[in-house]
């Protein structure tokens, strides 16, 4: 029996040490350690032996037993190890390597000359007030005195809201000045600027643009407030001291009188050509550009928020932001609708 115990162990571990894969050590365990494995063929054995013979067996059966369990563990770990090389051999990297850089996006330029008025008017003491995108007809239009069958609503192609009764994508920021007044005692002085929706769409004209809207209202406020506001931000804007603005008369229901405001060209100062003589692209040689409408806030207007027309008075005024940031002299982009292409070649340029 003992010789049978010491074959059976040097059987198992030769098969052992020929063994390739982990299936075929479970095998080997099977057959010699497992429930009717060949250990316990000589373990049920014992029972026809001496009492002597059971002990001394019993135990070198035991012991192999043992022996032969910690050789199969080690050798699962052994296979595991090759399979760890094979990997390591197969899937290595180089940690050294430099990695590639996510690309990191920019603000959008709109955005960013947005943050820039509100800098600019900011300095004058102007807040920013908001309103929402989306504006019922009453604050876009008649709290702006343009009543529902006044002509002057069609000066601007309005996308009505489908199934929100009265609901438009705002035209325009006017009614920002509306909500602002309602909320807020005098004297009040705030811009709004943020996106607004047209009907509209060609090299200068696109669905979506955004407004810059100011406003200002308290005893004693005047054109000349008006005109040097506009003259201090347009002279910020294109960074330069010497832009001069005018007046025309015009018409807008919510002022009265209505302007528009234009400055002289900042590229070829006013007048209209070039030192060397080139006429000037930007103004196409007229030495002045059409910044915004603008105008004394209204009576009726004021009246509507609340507002005593007797004693107050202000000025408001509103502009296309892409219009004026397109204006400036080291902007150069022909097609206003480029800004919102998603065109990545062109928005990497900046
Ligand atoms: N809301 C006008 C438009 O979109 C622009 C405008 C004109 C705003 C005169 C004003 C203003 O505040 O006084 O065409």
């Amino acid at each position: 029996m003992k010789s049978k115990i010491e074959s059976l162990k040097s059987q198992a571990l030769t098969a052992l040490k020929a063994a390739k894969s982990d299936s075929e050590v479970r095998d080997l365990e099977v057959k010699y350690l497992g429930r009717s494995g060949q250990f316990n063929e000589i373990m049920k054995s014992l029972k026809d032996l001496s009492d002597e013979d059971k002990r001394t067996v019993g135990k070198l059966a035991n012991v192999t037993k043992g022996e032969l369990e910690t050789a199969i563990l080690k050798k699962y770990s052994e296979l595991e190890m090759v399979a760890f090389d094979v990997i390591a051999d197969k899937e290595w990297m180089d940690v050294t390597v430099p990695g590639t850089k996510p690309g990191v996006g920019h603000r959008h330029l709109i955005s960013k000359f947005i943050d820039d008025l509100e800098v600019v008017f900011g300095r004058m003491g102007f807040a920013v007030a908001e309103g929402p995108d989306i504006e019922t007809e009453h604050y876009n239009f008649d709290q702006l005195n343009m009543p529902e069958d006044h002509p002057s609503r069609d000066m601007q192609d309005t996308f009505w809201v489908k199934n929100l009764k009265r609901m438009v994508l705002r035209t325009h920021t006017s009614g920002v000045q509306i909500r602002h007044m309602e909320a807020h005692e005098l004297p009040v002085r705030v811009i709004s600027l943020g996106k607004t929706f047209r009907k509209d769409s060609d090299a200068t004209h696109s669905p979506m643009f955004h407004q810059c809207e100011g406003l200002m209202v308290d005893t004693d406020v005047s054109i000349a407030n008006l005109k040097a506001v506009m003259t201090d931000a347009l002279q910020q804007i294109f960074e330069d001291p010497a832009i001069k603005t005018r007046f025309r008369t015009s018409y807008f229901p919510f002022v009265e009188p209505g302007l528009e405001v234009d400055c002289t060209c900042p590229i070829c100062h006013g007048e209209g050509k070039l030192p060397d003589g080139v006429p000037c692209r930007l103004c196409k040689q007229c030495g002045w550009l059409e910044i915004a409408g603008a105008g004394m806030v209204h009576p009726q207007v004021l009246e509507n928020v609340g507002y005593d027309p007797t004693k107050y008075t202000g000025f408001a005024f509103g502009w296309g932001v892409e219009r004026v940031y397109m204006m400036k002299p080291n902007v150069n982009i022909p097609d206003l609708r480029i800004l919102y292409s998603s065109e990545l070649s062109f928005i990497k340029q900046f």
